[in-house]
């Protein structure tokens, strides 16, 4: 065997490198199933939660219809019309004074109508059999997708038994492939939110949450004073009402009406003209307005600093998280979840997005288009062979032949691929 020396000093520093990457970054809980990571039945705990009403949805455990590696498997929501309910334990943990990162990706291949695909991170002691849709949970994040109107990444978070929903819009993915989800929660209690590596939208969990009280509020005893003039317009004193404007009439005698032949101012009474629309007249007469001078603008009452507002400086914070779980009520089932993610550095959940969905996205691209091409195809064939069949009414001698001749190539060819 060789030796390959390599310089020693670019040895050491690559050396040095990786385990400061290895390191920095402390990972609570990662599970990428797959066969190279096997027994995952065994780190995840399938609730019994709606399975006494038929209504528990179960797992497949696969890597879809489409993929970039058919050895990389998820696992995907498996029944229509189910509730969905999985947990899986990690060694508990605060993320106090430390950056969060909770991160998954999903696969809708099921052209998700309506339905779930979030991820929630749960505090303390769950019974993971009874794993709910009641169960509390201290982060819920990912897509949600219902219709046309909702297409949406969720990010709550709870406190004291409430639900905070992020009061920003961020749209998920709504296509059948691969996307992945990452939330990082950091200690100076700002967020980012990314699908797919892309920061997508970023701010603090004071202003696009309201998990606190808001700082200010408007002091309820102040009073609009009584010269505030809040009039923008006012009429213009010097727009008068012209001489005998009022004196217009509205309607006027049709001039051109004739008193007709048959009229008979006896029996019928004197006959006068019909009345028709002056065209002289205006309308009331309204003031013209004008900008009024002495405009102050609405009134607001001032600010003064909310008495409620207690700052929590660990508003971000979770003492003792210890689950991820899935909990989704499906329409129509298909989604798959993989690479599920919580530590405490975005670099390396940057890095891990990019190892595993990064290194398949385009492959899974290929085949997904692959499969739709095929689906076309087999459409297609579908109708063409809805139009033979009623065109078979009269046998056509040549018809037959023709196809005789066509299984007899299908038999060469069956031959030849055993023959391979
Ligand atoms: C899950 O697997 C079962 C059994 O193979 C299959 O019938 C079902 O269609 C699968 N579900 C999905 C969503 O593909």
């Amino acid at each position: 065997m060789a030796i390959r020396r390599r310089p020693p000093v670019v040895a050491a520093i690559a050396v040095v490198l990786a385990v400061a990457s290895i390191v920095s970054a402390e990972v609570y809980f990662e599970e990428r199933f797959g066969v190279r990571f096997d027994g995952w039945e065994d780190r995840w705990v399938k609730s019994d939660w709606k399975k006494d009403e038929n209504m528990a949805g179960d797992w497949n455990y696969t890597s879809g219809k489409w993929t970039g590696d058919p050895e990389d498997k998820g696992i995907q929501t498996a029944e229509d019309y189910k509730f969905y309910a999985i947990s899986a334990q990690f060694p508990e943990f605060s993320n106090k004074d430390k950056t969060l990162v909770l991160q998954f990706s999903v696969k809708h291949e099921q052209k998700l109508d309506c339905g779930g695909g979030y991820i929630k991170l749960l505090s303390g002691e769950v019974d993971q059999k009874k794993f709910s849709g009641d169960t509390p949970y201290g982060i819920m994040f990912g897509p949600d997708i219902c219709g046309y109107s909702t297409k949406k990444v969720h990010a709550i978070f709870s406190r004291d038994g409430k639900n905070h929903l992020i009061k920003k819009d961020v749209t998920c993915e709504s296509d059948q492939l691969t996307h992945v989800y990452t939330l990082v929660v950091r200690p100076d209690a700002t967020y980012s939110i990314f699908i797919d590596n892309n920061e997508k939208q970023t701010g603090s969990l004071y202003t696009d949450w309201d998990i606190l009280p808001p700082k200010q509020i408007k002091d309820p005893d102040a009073k609009k004073p009584e010269d505030w003039d809040d009039k923008e317009y006012i009429p213009d004193p010097d727009d008068k009402k012209p001489e005998g404007y009022d004196d217009v009439p509205k309607e006027i005698p049709d001039v051109e009406a004739k008193k007709p032949e048959d009229w008979d101012d006896e029996e019928d009474g004197e006959w006068t003209a019909p009345t028709i629309p002056n065209p002289e007249y205006k309308g009331p007469w309204k003031q013209k307005k004008i900008k009024n001078p002495n405009y102050k603008g609405k009134w607001k009452a001032p600010l003064i600093d909310n008495p409620d507002f207690k700052d929590d400086p660990y508003i971000y914070a979770y003492s003792n998280l210890r689950y991820v779980g899935f909990e989704l009520w499906q329409v129509k089932a298909g989604s798959i979840f993989d690479n599920i993610l919580v530590c405490d550095d975005p670099e390396y959940a940057k890095k891990f997005a990019e190892e595993t969905w990064g290194k398949l996205k385009d492959a899974e691209k290929a085949a997904f288009e692959e499969a739709e091409k095929k689906k076309d195809e087999e459409e297609s064939k579908d109708d063409l062979s809805d139009v033979e069949e009623d065109d078979d009414e009269e046998e056509d001698p040549t018809d037959e032949a023709d196809s005789k001749a066509d299984s007899d190539a299908e038999d060469d060819k069956e031959a030849a691929h055993d023959e391979l």
